[in-house]
């Protein structure tokens, strides 16, 4: 069995949050599976695709509505993610330093989701699964199924992974002309009320549809930014297939972006040694629990609620704790960090940016890391954090309850609480610093998180499953 990826991230190609990580993951261990797999996806301007070597295998032309764009097809020669990587280069549309945030991103995606079939119509061998991430790639079931163009490609069966049903890429009607012509009877199969809506789209033509924890998908039914009724609708092919970590790019053990390597073995002694160096980067006490937050500034993170949580937490439990912060997004949750750094003295800094090298130093050198999500359909970082031996303090939704108990409960290891509140955040805290302090219980629980399995073979075995099903 083939399946081709097609994903606007791929880690270590491009990559904004989890998705990339996932997509640079999953196809290692689905070829370890025996199964072939293979990436596909846009070629941005990265230090990636300057550091390797590429083979051209396809030339094309497309037309956007009236513009023509010429694209090539490149493929990675040396094999170096442990599967074949393509990437689609339109020059005028995907040669961008960045991923996302364009303002014509619904004509570089729908461009590059025309590139990839338009190359399919005219390749050698077919897939037997197209498994498309996200709405970047939602236009392909449809198109599959109703474009005139592609009647050839219809037998692939198609897998649409939802990884956040928050972000849809829905534009309006007045832009139908940029959709390659398909039989318009069909049109309703791309509205969601009233606009062009990629990711209902792809939830109503897609094969099968997954998302990235059983939880979220429970959650969907009632909170899904609008699609509610959609997927409740669309249950009966659809399921929660829980993320797996790379547990070869995550492992204390190998980790050369960290200062000093450990295993559950030497886990007290390890994290102190990347907890000083950590400090002394960020002006912090090293005597002192580090809780730290890594990840996009945005609301559905809980982000806007952390300047608070500090302030407050500070207040009631002076020099007993510190925050270190990695970040971006919100400007002004940025800006509220910057200015936090003035009360909270040195027991807070901030790094507002994004950084691989210094977020894998943060999993290794903190002692709890804190996940205040809204909405986290799966989460990879308490997965991380958990494989560094670090304590995750989460709120209980999506994924984040489907891999972190709590350790009040039996056998639980990590911290939940029920709200996105700054009363709950810190309350959990204390409770945190309680733990912290009963140094044997402390000690055990690292331990215990760093031996969970959380490895891809099990999901990689659960979406070949899902491919097999299809046919
Ligand atoms: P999401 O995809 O919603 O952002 P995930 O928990 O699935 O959340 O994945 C986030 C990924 O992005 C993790 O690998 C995390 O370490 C990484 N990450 C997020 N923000 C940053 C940052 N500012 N610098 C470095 N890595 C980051
Ligand atoms: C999305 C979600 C995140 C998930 C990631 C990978 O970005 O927000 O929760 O872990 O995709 O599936």
């Amino acid at each position: 069995m083939e399946i081709l990826h097609v994903s606007a991230e791929c880690y270590p190609v491009a990559k904004v949050g989890g998705l990339g990580d996932v997509v640079g993951a999953l196809p290692k261990y689905q070829q370890q599976a025996g199964t072939i797999a293979k990436v596909v996806m846009p070629a941005y301007q990265t230090r990636f695709r300057e550091a390797h070597s590429f083979e051209l295998v396809h030339q094309g032309g497309l037309w956007l509505g009236h513009a023509w764009f010429h694209f090539n097809v490149w493929k990675e020669v040396s094999n170096v993610l442990g599967f074949d990587l393509y990437q689609v280069d339109i020059p005028g549309l995907l040669d961008t330093p960045g991923v996302y945030g364009y303002p014509n991103d619904t004509e570089r995606f729908l461009a590059f989701q025309i590139a990839v079939l338009d190359w399919l119509n005219e390749w050698q061998h077919q897939p037997d699964v197209i498994h498309c991430h996200d709405h970047h790639t939602g236009f392909i079931p449809f198109l599959l199924l109703y474009g005139y163009k592609y009647s050839r490609l219809r037998d692939i069966g198609t897998v649409l992974t939802i990884h956040n049903a928050q972000y849809q890429g829905q534009f309006g009607w007045d832009k139908l002309y940029l959709i390659p012509s398909f039989d318009l009877w069909k049109s309703g199969m791309l509205d969601w009320n009233g606009a062009i809506n990629p990711l209902a789209a792809a939830v109503k033509c897609a094969w099968k549809v997954n998302t990235v924890s059983p939880s979220y998908m429970e959650e969907l039914i009632n909170h899904a930014n609008g699609l509610e009724s959609l997927l409740s609708t669309e249950r009966g092919k659809a399921m929660g297939i829980l993320n797996g970590i790379d547990d070869k790019v995550w492992n204390p053990a190998t980790d050369a972006m960290i200062s000093d390597m450990y295993t559950e073995k030497d886990v007290a002694a390890g994290k102190k040694a990347n907890k000083l160096k950590l400090c002394e980067a960020f002006g912090l006490n090293p005597e002192l629990p580090l809780f730290v937050f890594i990840g996009r500034l945005v609301g559905d993170k809980g982000a806007d609620l952390l300047p608070e949580i500090i302030g407050r937490s500070l207040h009631e439990h002076p020099n007993a704790l510190n925050f270190l912060i990695l970040g971006s997004g919100d400007p002004h949750v940025e800006w509220m960090l910057e200015q936090a750094k003035q009360y909270a003295g040195e027991h807070f800094n901030v790094y507002i940016g994004y950084n691989e090298t210094l977020s894998h130093q943060m999993y290794a050198g903190a002692d709890f890391l804190l996940m205040p999500s809204r909405v986290e359909p799966c989460g990879l970082n308490q997965m991380y954090a958990m494989r560094y031996g670090t304590i995750p303090i989460v709120r209980a939704t999506g994924g984040l309850r489907d891999t972190v108990t709590d350790f009040g409960d039996a056998g639980g290891f990590g911290i939940r609480f029920m709200q996105a509140s700054v009363a709950d955040v810190c309350h959990a805290i204390s409770r945190a610093l309680e733990l912290h302090d009963s140094k044997t219980k402390f000690s055990k629980i690292r331990k215990t998180v760093m031996q969970l399995d959380h490895s891809w073979d099990k999901a990689a075995q659960h979406y070949i499953d899902l491919y097999t099903s299809l046919k």
